[in-house]
């Protein structure tokens, strides 16, 4: 099976929305009233949206392709998270999600090494990610790359406030 990792470009809005959509609810869709998520999928993953974000020269985003169906995607950009250290030039994992069949093979590591080179392209700098409270096994990858837990806060998905974990890595590593 050939597996392509490549940058998207905004020609790709529909298939990014389209799998963020789907790879969060299969991860996390359980965890919302129906309303909850179907509000929060249509405000966070709207086309319109990702070609915003697609478009915009601080962002990237690149999608795993198996045999021309997109199966992963990993975004990057500035740091938007709630935490009084975020510094101005911060960068941030934004979503790393792969569908459940192609989890736990490796896959996660290339396609967050490709958005960390990216990040770090211009020279050290401090990296941020936000991952939910009981996603252990993200926690666990996430430390493997070097962050570490610094602060929490509550991540609305609707009416629903699920605690979500801030990590950093530090942009120079002890
Ligand atoms: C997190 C994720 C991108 C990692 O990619 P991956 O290709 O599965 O991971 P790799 O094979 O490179 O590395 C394996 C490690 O990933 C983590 N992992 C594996 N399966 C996972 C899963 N289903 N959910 C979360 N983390 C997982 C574990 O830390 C695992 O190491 P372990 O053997 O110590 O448990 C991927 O598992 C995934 O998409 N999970 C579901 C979505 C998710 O939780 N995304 C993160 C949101 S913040």
């Amino acid at each position: 099976m050939a597996l392509a990792l490549r940058r998207a470009t905004v020609e790709d809005a529909a298939r990014v929305a389209d799998l963020a959509a789907r790879t969060f609810t299969e991860t996390f869709g359980h965890l919302y009233p129906r309303e909850d998520l179907d509000a929060f999928l249509a405000q966070a993953y709207a086309v319109e949206r990702q070609r915003t974000i697609l478009a915009h020269p601080d962002y990237a985003v690149w999608l795993l392709d198996a045999d021309g169906e997109a199966v992963g995607h990993v975004a990057a950009g500035p740091c938007g998270l709630p935490h009084a250290d975020v510094g101005g030039d911060d960068g941030e994992i934004k979503r790393l999600y792969l569908l459940r069949g192609w989890q736990g093979a490796g896959h996660g590591a290339r396609m967050m090494a490709t958005a960390m080179d990216w990040l770090l392209r211009g020279g050290p700098r401090t990296l941020w990610v936000g991952v939910w409270s009981e996603n252990l096994g993200a926690q666990r990858f996430y430390a493997r790359h070097g962050f570490g837990k610094v602060g929490e806060y509550l991540f609305p998905v609707g009416e629903t406030r699920d605690l979500e974990f801030i990590l950093r890595r530090p942009a120079v590593q002890a």
